[in-house]
């Protein structure tokens, strides 16, 4: 086994060992919405769920160097935002939108992606993605040296695409086609499944 101590590492050298060594992770294609209306779109690797009771994920948002990005900004502000699920056909748009764009040009125009009104959140859904879950803002939690805001939501709406979700209420993983990260810009596709029973 190789050892090694954390405060002998760099950001860089910390953020490859982090990635690297947790991955596959899913990805939340995060739309937002500024103060003049723009729509905002970024995706964001460390994510995951939290609790099902009020249902709760979490997500977290570093510096550009000094300053915040859009998402964060964005949240802060209007206090809600909806994760987009990211599928295999969404792959080069999730790609495209991850580019730093000026906080008034949208990655809505970048892209060519549409977005949709939410039900019960200021942020629009993104229409192409096949799950699309509207989240009101729980709260803000910042860490680190480098910054990072970690972003905790109760998902207030779910909208999944026709034919996803089973008659026991669970999305059927092989339609979804979903797509993670592995580091940089190394991706996986879900095609591979095994079972296990857990012991009583
Ligand atoms: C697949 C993928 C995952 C990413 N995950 C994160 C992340 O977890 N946290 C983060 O701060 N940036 C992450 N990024 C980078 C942001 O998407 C990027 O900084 C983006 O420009 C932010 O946009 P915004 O300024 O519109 O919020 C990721 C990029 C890609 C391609």
């Amino acid at each position: 086994m190789k050892k090694i101590l954390s405060n002998a590492l760099g950001t860089r050298e910390a953020y490859q060992l982090l990635t690297s060594s947790i991955g596959p992770r899913p990805i939340a294609f995060v739309s937002t919405s500024n103060k003049n209306s723009v729509p905002n779109a970024a995706p964001f690797c460390f994510f995951m769920g939290v609790t099902p009771s009020p249902p709760t994920i979490a997500f977290s948002v570093m510096r550009r160097g000094e300053t915040k990005k859009d998402t964060i900004r964005n949240i802060e502000n209007t206090r809600d935002f909806v994760v987009n699920i990211v599928d295999e056909n969404l792959a080069n748009a999730m790609n495209m939108a991850s580019g730093s764009y000026p906080p008034d040009m949208s990655e809505f125009d970048v892209t060519g992606l549409t977005p949709l009104k939410s039900e019960l959140v200021t942020a629009p859904r993104i229409a192409e993605s096949p799950i699309q879950l509207e989240c009101k803002l729980k709260s803000i939690l910042d860490l680190g040296d480098v910054q990072a805001s970690i972003v905790i939501g109760e998902i207030v709406c779910f909208h999944f695409k026709d034919g996803l979700l089973s008659d026991d209420g669970v999305v059927d993983i092989q339609k979804l086609r979903p797509i993670g990260r592995i580091n940089e810009n190394v991706y996986v596709r879900v095609t591979d499944f095994f079972e296990m029973n857990r012991p009583a």
